[in-house]
């Protein structure tokens, strides 16, 4: 068994990568790593060159990732924690899998068809085969589970059809080259939404920073922005049912309920007949008492940029490791020499 997740270093870590994703990435490393098996998490910094972007600002966020991930619990001595960039087998699997892949199957994802809106002829060819990269990323290593958010689902989906197509293809059925990944996705925050806009989801491409919670955000920001955050005039029902229609209240109860470990039902219990008067100060209290001491760790760890790439190249050692097998057996069903 083997976990590998990625997060693009394209901006702050918020609530939603939090609680949609690293959470259960720090959870299965402490319960599988003690079991011998291996976690592998990476910043997806060949992603995030799919879009526009600032390479001073992408070097210095691929630092700050890696400081916002250990202050949330990603231990470097007990995962394997890189960066694509330093593993070369990512870009050499993703050109190997591009002959498997289908133009029909790439078209079909929804987070291309959002991200390059009308203007397809314009988008950059990354944009378009980001999801045989992320395909590479977790068949590269056999992963076994993926823990990601929603959002991620399709991708995934996608890596298993080309997993499933290759071993069709170049396998055979006692020995598959690729396992299938199955994504994990937490029940309770597999969504987290923007706090301006209950239908869109948290997301740090979001023009407006009063639409998520960063993980850098201090007491005050974090009170501010909950108390700010749109709701509706009624008060809090009595069950989950009386959420229906309401997308803003059932996203702050949902993100109560995930910070605090109990479900919806649960909160509303305690809330039930009250107004976000008064519900909004106790999520915004419970949500600075749990993210100010990993802020203040994340300040600190931050400043240390030797301490933050000695991680990155420990564990970019220890991920070609673990890829090379398998790169070397995937040239190798397709025929392709190397001497
Ligand atoms: P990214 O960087 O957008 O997000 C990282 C993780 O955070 C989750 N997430 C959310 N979960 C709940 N609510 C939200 N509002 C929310 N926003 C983000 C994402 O689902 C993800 O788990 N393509 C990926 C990175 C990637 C990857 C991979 C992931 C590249 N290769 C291989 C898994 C396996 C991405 O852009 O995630």
């Amino acid at each position: 068994m083997r976990i590998v997740s990625g997060i693009q270093p394209t901006g702050n870590l918020h609530l939603g990568n939090y609680l949609g994703a690293i959470r259960n990435w720090v959870r299965m490393q402490d319960e599988w790593t003690a079991q011998g098996h291996d976690c592998l998490f990476f910043l997806a910094d060949l992603h995030a060159i799919s879009m526009p972007h600032d390479p001073a600002g992408l070097r210095a966020n691929t630092r700050e990732m890696v400081a916002a991930l250990v202050s949330c619990g990603i231990d470097p001595d007990k995962s394997i924690l890189f960066n694509q960039a330093q593993v070369p087998a990512h870009a050499e699997m993703q050109w190997l899998l591009n002959g498997t892949a289908r133009m029909g199957w790439l078209n079909r994802m929804t987070q291309w068809k959002d991200k390059a809106g009308k203007n397809r002829e314009g988008a950059s060819v990354a944009l378009f085969t980001y999801p045989v990269l992320q395909a590479a990323d977790v068949l590269l290593y056999q992963a076994t589970h993926v823990p990601v958010g929603e959002d991620q689902k399709q991708h995934l989906e996608l890596a298993r059809d080309v997993a499933q197509k290759f071993n069709n293809d170049f396998g055979s059925e006692d020995a598959p080259v690729f396992t299938l990944p199955d994504p994990i996705i937490p029940p309770e925050a597999a969504r987290i939404m923007s706090l301006r806009d209950g239908s869109a989801k948290m997301s740090k491409s979001d023009p407006s920073d009063m639409s998520r919670i960063n993980l850098t955000d201090d007491a005050d920001a974090i009170m501010q922005k909950v108390k700010k955050a749109k709701t509706d005039p009624e008060p809090l029902p009595a069950t989950i049912e009386g959420l229906e229609g309401r997308a803003e209240a059932r996203n702050l109860v949902g993100i109560f309920a995930a910070m605090a470990g109990v479900t919806p039902a649960e909160v509303l219990v305690q809330f039930e007949g009250k107004g976000f008067g008064a519900f909004k100060p106790a999520l915004g209290e419970l949500l600075v008492e749990t993210l100010s001491p990993m802020a203040t760790r994340y300040r600190e760890l931050r400043e240390d940029i030797e301490a933050l790439d000695a991680i990155l190249c420990k564990g970019a050692l220890k991920a070609r490791d673990l890829a090379a097998p398998t790169l070397a057996r995937t040239y190798e069903a397709l025929g392709l020499v190397r001497g």
